[in-house]
């Protein structure tokens, strides 16, 4: 059993050096903190894939580089002292936590890597450059820590898709493991950012996974085209959630994330995928649609 207190490094010299003393398999699950059971969920999976005798790895750093302009980089939630309860509890062995300075040492970075196909549409439409950061601090996070395994949850399905692609284009030899969303009993998938909603607003939220269910429910049901899915979404949005601003809603291939024709039938390996404001608010959730 792992419950020892994690080792909390703050620099990459004491990383690289606690590291040396570790045995693989290595597996690393990167976060930015204010960590949920979702998180919980990642970190357990790691464990497993890590065994006893292998090495798991968390990092907390809230990455100014994904954020654009008018984003939440400031008030996004910040609890260390329970994340490192959160790791201990999940059997963690080495928590990472850079100061931005550590992680960007000339300031702003130069360098960046950007992915040019499964980053344009859904997240990377409404936030231009966020893919680019994310994959920019994953690769320096894959490259400081050499994990054999990087973990990335499903709700973030985008991300998680977008840096399949950025290994596998860069030769980047680790392997990317995708772990389910958590949810609520109500069916509110686990977010970091599900803390800004007013109590008003986090009723309504509920909403989006009624929708992507009673979506998904239509499409078992008969043969619905894309646009039938996406109203269906929308219908349960507007009676359930009044103050919801969709900011996309789409139906799009699970590899590919190519848009799939309003008109067209359902093909195989299809994916709802939405963002919706609720106030400031922007949640984002998905379903795969089998049948
Ligand atoms: O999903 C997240 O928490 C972040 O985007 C990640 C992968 C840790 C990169 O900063």
């Amino acid at each position: 059993m792992h419950h020892c207190t994690p080792s909390l490094v703050t620099t990459r010299e004491e990383l690289a050096s606690l590291l040396n003393e570790t045995s693989r398999p290595r597996v690393l699950v990167p976060t930015m903190g204010a960590l949920h059971r979702g998180h919980a969920a990642l970190l357990e999976t790691g464990r497993q894939l890590a065994g006893d005798g292998g090495t798991l790895v968390a990092s907390i750093f809230v990455n100014p580089t994904q954020f654009g302009p008018g984003e939440d980089f400031d008030a996004y939630p910040r609890s260390l002292e329970a994340d490192l309860e959160t790791c201990a509890a999940a059997g963690v062995d080495v928590v990472f936590c850079p100061t931005r300075e550590e992680i960007y040492p000339t300031g702003l970075s130069t360098t960046s890597v950007s992915e040019a196909s499964l980053s344009q549409g859904l997240c990377g439409a409404s936030r231009p450059g966020h893919f680019d950061g994310v994959c920019t601090v994953v690769l320096k996070l894959l490259n400081l820590i050499a994990p054999d395994t990087a973990i990335f949850g499903k709700k973030d399905y985008q991300q998680l898709a977008v840096l399949r692609r950025m290994v596998a284009d860069l030769d980047v030899p680790v392997k990317i493991v995708g772990a389910e969303t958590v949810r609520q009993s109500d069916g509110l998938a686990l977010s970091s950012r599900n803390t800004y909603l007013t109590p008003d607003q986090r009723t309504q939220a509920t909403a989006l996974r009624r929708g992507l269910l009673a979506a998904h429910a239509l499409h078992r049901a008969g043969d619905p085209t894309a646009s039938d899915l996406v109203d269906r979404v929308r219908a349960t949005l507007a009676t359930d959630a009044p103050d919801a601003r969709v900011d996309y809603l789409e139906l799009v291939d699970c590899g590919s994330l190519a848009p799939i024709a309003p008109a067209s039938p359902i093909p195989d390996h299809a994916l709802i995928a939405a963002a919706v404001f609720f106030g400031k608010t922007r949640l984002i959730d998905n379903i795969e649609l089998d049948r």
